[in-house]
């Protein structure tokens, strides 16, 4: 069976024209004028965009005593209903370490997910076994390991044990990411706010000021130059950690920033409501900022500083906050937006004029399936591409509703926000897996896992470079050398 996309306005990150899209059972085989298949899908008025990726998804993570919420199949069914065809989530070994814990990870989706999906692996230790795993789980198709710099006590990761583990990626041509916020200074001024009394979630954003983050930020740049390698900072939050990223790539250095949708949108406000419940569902790290910050990580997006819009969607639910409703350490750290990250982002961003419809696509496919090694199989409107397409409707409008929403959790922190511009359909490998106004569901099983290869061409490029700057011995004669020693 083979489907034509007709009428509609294609966008790539690199150009907008108008052309038929012509699909041949999971892949793009044709995109030209004319086109004729056994079915047609009407896309008139419509832009066909490149499925969404979002790369930082937590879903069923166990953490902080508890498990996020959203499950795969909730999850990926949401992701498909806002444009996004593969999420890309986090591994987390227990004591059994990294197998075990991708072995189950991998179960839990391929029974679940409508989506397709790939998976990071945690580094959240370091020994010999941390070290041998590596190299298999690269062998398993996952090329990026992510560290923690917080949540001391339970997920950080130290310096020491960060530099062993980047300088193994490099080795491995693998990319590490890295969540940047000072989990030591964080921990003291979690006692400091309790100590003073202040126990509510607004205590989570002071204990969490943009300095932690700028200052982590800092120092993995640093960790990744010394031992080789490219780094990608996940939720970049503030101007802070913007500035790293921005100064680092001045430099030269392979260096990646992904703000959120919710950062992009929601400020520091949120946790100043007087409604507990309110406040304590927009509980995340790193918290929302003040205004300020939004301005300059937009201008990350537009400018090339920054490069990805992702959610971290881990949805917890407000039975699961009120863990912490003494103790705002305790409130489970997460907040969703799978399904609402495109539409949003047009909304606030494609409407606005802060970024071009190509600026969209770069940001939410393109980019990420270049730096994650899928491109042009994901991320592309190419012959060859996987057909995850998006005819994106900049007409249709909705109003964000917990009510409505195809997650699972009793809340949404867009709760409100009008948006213009919502898919028509979404198509996965070729198949149309949601259509506006029709009474889709979830279809688990579906979904497929996404193996990522290792990249040892950039890797090789820096160290290749790293050994010819390499600090060289002086070699001294023996009439160059004190006499008698
Ligand atoms: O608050 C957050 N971001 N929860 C998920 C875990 C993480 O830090 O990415
Ligand atoms: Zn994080
Ligand atoms: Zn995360
Ligand atoms: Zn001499």
């Amino acid at each position: 069976m083979s489907t034509v996309i007709k009428g509609g306005t294609i966008v790539a990150a690199d150009r907008t024209y108008e052309a038929d899209i012509l699909i041949e059972g999971e892949k793009i085989a044709a995109i030209g004028d004319n086109l004729a298949g056994d079915n047609t899908l009407d896309a008139d008025g419509a832009y066909i965009i490149p499925g969404g990726i979002d790369p930082h998804t937590h879903l069923e993570m166990p953490f902080m005593g508890t498990t996020a919420a959203e499950t795969w199949e909730s999850g990926t069914f949401a992701a498909l209903s806002g444009g996004t065809t593969t999420v890309v989530d986090f591994v987390i070994p227990g004591p059994e370490g990294m197998i075990a814990a991708l072995d189950a990870w991998e179960e839990r989706a391929q029974r679940q997910a409508s989506s397709d999906y790939s998976l990071h692996m945690c580094v959240n230790g370091w020994s010999q076994k941390h070290f041998e795993e590596m190299a298999e789980v690269v062998g398993r198709g996952i090329n990026t390991f992510k560290h923690f710099m917080a949540y001391k006590g339970a997920l950080m990761v130290n310096d020491d044990e960060m530099f062993a583990s980047f300088q193994r990626c490099a080795a491995l041509g693998a990319l590490p990411l890295v969540h940047a916020e000072n989990g030591d200074i964080i921990a003291a001024l979690q006692q400091k706010y309790l100590a003073l009394g202040t126990t509510g979630p607004e205590a989570h954003a002071f204990s969490r000021p943009p300095e932690v983050e700028g200052e982590a930020t800092n120092r993995a740049i640093m960790i990744a130059d010394a031992a080789g390698v490219p780094v990608y900072i996940v939720h970049t939050s503030c101007e802070q950690a913007h500035e790293a990223i921005r100064r680092a790539r001045q430099k030269g250095m392979r260096v990646y920033g992904e703000p959120l949708i919710q950062h992009l949108t929601l400020d520091e406000s949120e946790y100043f409501n007087p409604d507990w419940d309110y406040s304590a569902r927009r509980v995340m790290s790193p918290p929302f900022r003040d205004k300020s910050h939004q301005d300059s990580l937009w201008a990350g997006l537009a400018a090339g500083s920054l490069q990805v819009v992702a959610t971290d969607h881990c949805a917890f639910t407000t039975e699961q906050k009120r863990t912490g409703v003494k103790d705002f350490t305790k409130i489970p750290n997460g907040t969703g937006g799978l399904e609402d990250r495109l539409p949003v982002l047009w909304t606030k961003g494609v409407e606005t004029g802060r970024l071009t419809p190509n600026e969209f696509v770069a940001v939410t496919s393109t980019n990420i399936a270049r730096i994650l090694n899928i491109y042009p199989q994901k991320g592309a409107i190419l012959p060859g591409s996987d057909a995850d397409l998006v005819v994106f409707d900049p007409k249709l409008t909705k109003k964000i509703s917990a009510a409505s929403q195809k997650s699972i959790i009793d809340y949404n922190v867009f709760e409100g926000v009008e948006v213009k511009g919502l898919p028509r359909y979404t198509l996965s490998r070729g198949e149309v897996v949601w259509s506006h106004g029709k009474n889709d569901q979830p279809r688990p099983g579906r979904g497929r896992l996404v193996k990522r290869p290792a990249f040892p061409a950039v890797n090789k490029a820096l160290s290749t470079w790293k050994e010819l700057v390499a600090p060289r011995p002086v070699v001294r004669s023996a009439e160059h050398m004190p006499i008698g020693v």
